[in-house]
Formats: C-alpha cells, structure tokens, sequence
C-alpha cells in the first residue's frame, strides 16, 4: 500500500463508515477542548451526557473561567480522572488572561496548556483549524501497531518514537478533519481489541494480517499488580438526608464532596466519637456491602458503614446535609454515589 493511499482510502472509509453525527463535531475549538479531554479516558456514549450539560452551563471559555471550582467539579462528577476537570479550569483562566479568551491555533500553543498532550493538542488544532497534525492516542497506535506489525511493546521509547514518526508520515495534505475522525473511528470501531478484520478497508494491506498476528499485536501491556487500599466511609442518615464533607486533601476526589472516610475502624466506639466530633449523636451502625474502586493507580477496598443519628448536626461551607432525592445537586465520586443508592433504594 502507498503512504498517499491510505489517507484517501481512510477518508472515504470514514465518509461511508465512520461517526459523524457526534455533538462536538463543530470546527469550534472551545467545544473541540472540552470533548477530546472528556473522552481522553472515557468511552463515547459516556460522555455525550457530560458534554451536553457543561457546554449548557458553560457555554464559552469566558464562562468557564468565571465559574467556581466547586461547580466545575459538580459538573464532572462521575466522569472520573477529576484532575482534568481542575486542569480545564486552570486553561480556562489562562486562555481568557494570556490569550485574551482567543483560542491559539498551534498544538505547541495548545499543548502548553494544563492537561493537554500532544494527541489531545493535535486533535483540537485539526478539528478546529483544519491543522496538519496527527493524534496517536491508544486506538491509533493499536491501528498502527497492526498495519505496520510493530513487535515491541508499544510502551517502550524506541516503539513511541517510530508509532509518532509514522503517524506523521501518513497525513494528507487536506481534509484534516475527516482523516483524523476516521483514525479514531476505525481503531474504536474495527481495529478494535478484537478486530473485525472483515469490515476494515485495509484488511489487504495490513502486515500483522498477513502474518497471522492480528489477534496477537499489540503485544499486551507488562501489568504492574495495582496496590491495594482500604478505606471506611460513614454514611451518616436522619430520615432521608446524609452528610457529606468536602475533600481537602491532596490526591483522588480533591475538591469533591465526598462521605466522610477514614482508615479501618474496629468498633462502634470510633464511630461515635467521630460523630461528636460534627456534633452528631449517633443511634446505630450498620455494615454495607464493600465497594471495589479500580483507579488508575491503586485498587480501593470501600467499606460502608451506615449509622443512623439522633439529629442534624450544622453545616458550613466543607459539610452539608443532602436529602437523598436532591443528591445531583452536590457531585460525588461515582462509587461514593453509588452507596448512596444502594443505603436509600435498599
Ligand atoms: N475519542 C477521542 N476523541 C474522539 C472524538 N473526537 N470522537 C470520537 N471518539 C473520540
């Protein structure tokens, strides 16, 4: 296959095969941003929902940049991978201060800015300005990796090096756009883990095909065992309201409200002394089911406890009562949410 064939013939796959009816599909770069963060780790259907309420509630950069922080995390909830809510927030600032709210049209511009790569940059500049740059996020380089039959782990510096230099080389010198929507579609849709060879356009062509490798490249990923972590959160109820604090601390969920969670505790006795520490009587205690959270970098073991209280304790900025059917309105970690539920629906 010549270099110059494949973008033509991804182009018109794309036109034919490809997603085209997304709602960021706009050659507006502020609604551009927002959709390739979103989906920089989560899956198309998941993010349509979340894309749809943030640009309501913040329609322009400038909205962005003027909201709280609280808001913009309230808005993520659930997503996952808070930090990039936080660092969205951070570009906005930037953009509006140092750009003067004018989006820059260069992937180093871009790439500058908080929780932006160089994929991510590229895919803004080209969807947006028609820019000559290419993506290689995970679907592309798995593409890649089969078209081309790369041995190596794909994690190694040699095998990031050469996955870069030939996704530039194949670039068309037009159509953008459409080139890099066909990329994605093809590695999310038909390069997939478990490809479907049949359906794809390069089926001829592509050298781990010919070698009988396509089920077996990329080589898999070295899996380093996730550490394990315990922790106890305490579901304090009174009738149909539960209290939330917000997360100071540094690391996951930081700035997100949140149940109050501690390391394991032994008895009864500890909880009712952190309950009077919020001025909380506490009536009884009952164990919930444990919560399995895979985060990226460690396995959280959750173990609910609800405890029933005599009565309200006060609120302030950092702790709140929440009534059960009005929970939306505070954004909590998903798996937190999902307590949540499970203690009212039960
Ligand atoms: N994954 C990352 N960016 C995407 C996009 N623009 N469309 C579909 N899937 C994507």
């Amino acid at each position: 296959m010549l270099l110059k064939d494949f973008a033509c013939t991804l182009i018109k796959w794309q036109k034919q095969h490809g997603r085209n009816d997304l709602p960021w599909q706009v050659p507006d770069p502020y609604a551009r941003w927002i959709s390739e963060v979103m989906l920089q780790q989560t899956q198309v259907a998941t993010v349509k929902s979340y894309y749809r309420s943030f640009l309501s509630r913040f329609p322009t950069v400038k909205a962005l940049a003027e909201a709280s922080e609280d808001e913009v995390m309230a808005l993520w909830a659930g997503l996952g991978y808070y930090s990039r809510a936080r660092n969205l927030h951070r570009a906005a600032k930037e953009i509006v201060q140092k750009y003067q709210g004018v989006f820059p049209q260069s992937r180093h511009e871009w790439e500058s800015l908080p929780g932006i790569g160089r994929s991510t940059a590229a895919a803004i500049v080209a969807f947006s300005f028609g820019a000559k740059e290419t993506i290689l996020d995970g679907n592309v380089k798995r593409l890649l990796a089969r078209l081309f039959a790369i041995e190596q782990p794909l994690e190694s510096a040699a095998a990031q090096k050469k996955l870069w230099a030939l996704a530039e080389s194949l670039l068309p010198d037009e159509q953008l756009d459409r080139y890099i929507q066909g990329l994605m579609d093809l590695g999310a849709t038909v390069c997939a883990r478990s490809p479907s060879c049949l359906l794809c356009p390069f089926c001829d062509a592509c050298k781990a095909r010919q070698l009988g490798l396509e089920s077996k490249l990329p080589l898999p990923k070295v899996r380093k065992e996730r550490p394990q972590k315990e922790a106890t959160v305490l579901l304090f109820w009174y009738e149909d309201e539960f209290f939330v604090v917000r997360r100071r601390q540094k690391g996951v969920w930081q700035g997100l409200f949140s149940l109050p969670e501690f390391g394991l505790l032994s008895d009864e006795e500890q909880v009712t002394e952190i309950g009077k520490r919020w001025g909380l009587a506490v009536q009884n205690c009952r164990p919930m089911e444990t919560v399995v959270h895979d985060f990226s970098h460690y396995r959280l073991l959750i173990y609910p406890l609800a405890v029933k209280v005599k009565a309200k304790c006060a609120e302030d900025s950092d702790r709140l009562w929440v009534s059960y059917p009005n929970m939306q309105t505070v954004g909590l970690p998903a798996p937190i949410a999902g307590i949540v539920r499970a203690f009212f629906q039960s």
